[in-house]
């Protein structure tokens, strides 16, 4: 069974590109987690590899073996190959260097699915980076992760020559994150502040 959470932000998904954008389309999952988002869109027709961190990757096995599956770390690797769309879904707040990763991941599609929770400002340059020691936090995730602005993420995409359009949809909205808000600058992420974009080449 898929989670009620990822099945609301999937359908979204599927609406604003339409299902027929999936149906027989190569998609990479990144962050990938129990592999959900990936079997959803599978559901739609497409062929799709996770991609996460071992351990995660073992439950994804398990609960959704018809799909492929590729162990890496996207603090340090990307692996080679083109898919037509990836997505990238909630995940890039959990990594290090989330614009190094970013470049890492752009070459290789000319369609992505990006969603981030970000900080509340409009200032590209704002982050906020903390640093987890607990035995979870070292196996699952980044012992340091860096989160950014949506600001940061509009200019990436711009700087790396993409064009992208953002989704501020209430539908997105789950129990702990937020789409359909604006910009207060309280410089902090309360509140789940997420945002999600389509970008492409
Ligand atoms: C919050 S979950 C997102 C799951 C799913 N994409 C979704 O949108 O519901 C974040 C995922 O990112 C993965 N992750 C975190 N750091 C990673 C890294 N350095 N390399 C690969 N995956 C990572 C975690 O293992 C976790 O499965």
């Amino acid at each position: 069974m898929l989670s009620s959470t990822i099945i609301t932000r999937c359908k979204v998904i599927a609406d604003i590109l339409g299902k027929q954008t999936f149906r027989g389309k190569t998609l990479l999952e990144l962050g990938a987690r129990h592999g959900d988002c990936g079997a959803f869109f599978s559901r739609l027709g497409a062929k799709v590899t996770c991609l996460d961190r071992p351990k995660n990757l073992k439950k994804a096995k398990e609960k959704h073996p018809k799909l492929k599956f590729i162990e890496c770390d996207l603090n340090n690797e990307f692996p080679e190959g083109q898919w037509d769309i990836i997505t990238n879904m909630l995940t890039l707040h959990h990594l290090a260097d989330p614009e190094w990763a970013l470049w890492k991941m752009f070459p290789h599609s000319d369609l992505f699915i990006i969603e981030s929770r970000v900080i509340n400002s409009d200032d590209p340059h704002l982050f906020i980076q903390t640093t987890k020691t607990m035995k979870r936090q070292q196996e699952n995730y980044s012992p340091t992760k860096k989160a950014c602005t949506a600001a940061f993420f509009e200019s990436t995409f711009k700087d790396c020559g993409l064009q992208w359009e953002r989704h501020d949809d209430a539908r997105l909205n789950t129990p702990f994150l937020r789409y359909d808000w604006k910009v207060t600058e309280t410089k902090n992420m309360n509140r789940g502040t997420s945002r999600l974009w389509t970008v492409w080449r």
